[in-house]
């Protein structure tokens, strides 16, 4: 039997897609691209690599990715002059937001208030106020708002939530995360396309609720090293890491931060520290070391760990758990005891379980376990999360809430450093201390 698309569309698990009143609409999401820079340009491959879902829309700030984008539809989506228009079509259900952190707020905000579903790129937001402001618009005009840090839809960190839940590593009460890189690409030094000028630029639409400044094709394609766009390594990267803390921990948000951040080397091309330290201490009983530099690289290796008191898992591409193999050993204490005392010591039953380690015959332990992923790219799961939500209405782990907590730690790292002081959670205003 020929296969239809509708069964097609169900043989993928999608489920129809209902509209606003509950009635059964186009089967395919129809959706629109706020921002269609790098990222947005992988969310798209992302999103074709899907069914039951069509990009009919796009708009950027510069020519050439509007181009590109919709080279990458083979014609298909329409361009807008701005996202007003785009969020004005009625045909549109769900936009992607993929434009500088500065915008998301009120990009998030206005395409809920217009009806429209949201998959927000991370960070949720550029101020920590502004994720309570998502949270409400999205409550009330109940609309699926997800955040994109795509790592927690990875097969791997759902291994590594399942194995913590398990009791796999005992108690856990540090955890150690960094990202470390040595490259002007690293340190978001992007090469600027050759035709980008005032004429395919729009300088005040990049700008938005920033402050006013002189055309800088700098700013617009390396807005990541400024702080009036962007809360630098923070924003970028720790939020990543805490996104899949929160999600592989079952926790909320740090009650405390301290953190340290300086520019070292790369002082020409940003206002944001090139290095970071950050200790957030969470309620459910551990601390969180997040480190970052862009002056070396070397010491990225294995550099998420997650350590228990019977054992340990590194996060990577892969999943590496490793038995804790703490011996016991007082020999060299007791060696300095009257003779007597220390062979009364060693002829203990219960001393001898858990010193001796001489014992006889030997035997084979396992000591550690790997496991790699294997499959598509992480991006396709966490948008195919988001297009079942906006057909089930039901929201997924990372919605408006996971990213704005997220997001604030990142906000109280950057304010810990920025005023040499310790900053605290409110879990009462789920916002920062004042
Ligand atoms: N999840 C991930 O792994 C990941 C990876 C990279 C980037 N990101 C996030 O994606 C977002 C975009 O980052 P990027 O690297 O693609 O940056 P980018 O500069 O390549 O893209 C941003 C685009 O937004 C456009 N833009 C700016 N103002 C606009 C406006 N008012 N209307 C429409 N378009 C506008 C710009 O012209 C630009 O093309 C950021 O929030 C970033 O943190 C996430």
């Amino acid at each position: 039997m020929a296969m239809t698309r509708r069964s097609l569309i169900q043989a993928a698990g999608v489920a129809p897609l209902m509209g606003q009143a509950g009635t059964a609409k186009n089967d395919r999401v129809q959706v629109g691209m706020i921002g269609t820079g790098a990222r947005a340009q992988e969310l798209m491959q992302a999103l074709q690599a899907l069914p039951g879902v069509e990009i009919v829309a796009v708009v950027d700030a510069y020519q050439g990715r509007v181009q590109r984008a919709i080279e990458r539809t083979d014609g298909r989506a329409k361009a807008y002059a701005n996202y007003h228009e785009l969020l004005a079509q009625p045909s549109i259900d769900a936009v992607v937001v993929a434009s500088p952190d500065h915008w998301h707020r009120q990009m998030v905000v206005d395409a809920v208030n217009a009806g429209k579903d949201v998959y927000c790129e991370k960070p949720l937001t550029y101020a920590t106020a502004d994720g309570i402001e998502i949270i409400r618009a999205a409550r009330e005009r109940q609309r699926i708002v997800q955040v994109g840090s795509q790592g927690m839809s990875s097969t791997v960190q759902q291994k590594a939530k399942e194995m913590i839940r398990a009791g796999r590593l005992g108690r856990v009460t540090i955890i150690r995360a960094a990202y470390n890189r040595n490259t002007a690409s690293g340190a978001w030094i992007y090469p600027i396309p050759p035709d980008a000028s005032p004429r395919t630029v729009n300088w005040e639409m990049f700008l938005g609720p920033a402050p006013k400044r002189p055309f800088s094709l700098e700013r617009f394609f390396r807005w990541r090293c400024y702080e009036e766009y962007s809360g630098g390594i923070a924003t970028d990267l720790f939020v990543h890491l805490c996104t899949t803390i929160h999600y592989i921990m079952d926790a909320k948000a740090p009650a405390k931060v301290v953190a340290l951040g300086e520019l070292y080397r790369w002082k020409d091309s940003r206002d944001v520290p090139d290095t970071l330290n950050a200790i957030l201490e969470y309620p459910e009983g551990f601390v969180v070391n997040l480190s970052s530099t862009f002056n070396n690289q070397s010491s990225s290796e294995g550099s998420f760990q997650i350590l228990g008191t019977e054992g340990s898992l590194s996060l990577g591409d892969g999943l590496t758990f490793r038995a804790e193999n703490a011996i016991e050993d007082n020999r060299w204490i007791v060696d300095s005891w009257p003779t007597k005392l220390e062979e009364a010591y060693y002829r203990d039953p219960k001393i001898r379980a858990t010193e001796v380690r001489d014992s006889w015959p030997q035997k084979t332990v396992a000591a550690s376990e790997q496991y790699r992923q294997e499959g598509i790219d992480t991006t396709v799961p966490h948008m195919a999360n988001w297009l079942a939500s906006i057909r089930t209405r039901k929201p997924y782990w990372e919605d408006a809430e996971a990213g704005h907590r997220a997001a604030a730690c990142a906000h109280m790292v950057n304010l810990a450093a920025r005023d040499r002081r310790m900053v605290e959670w409110d879990y009462s205003k789920d916002n920062i201390k004042a």
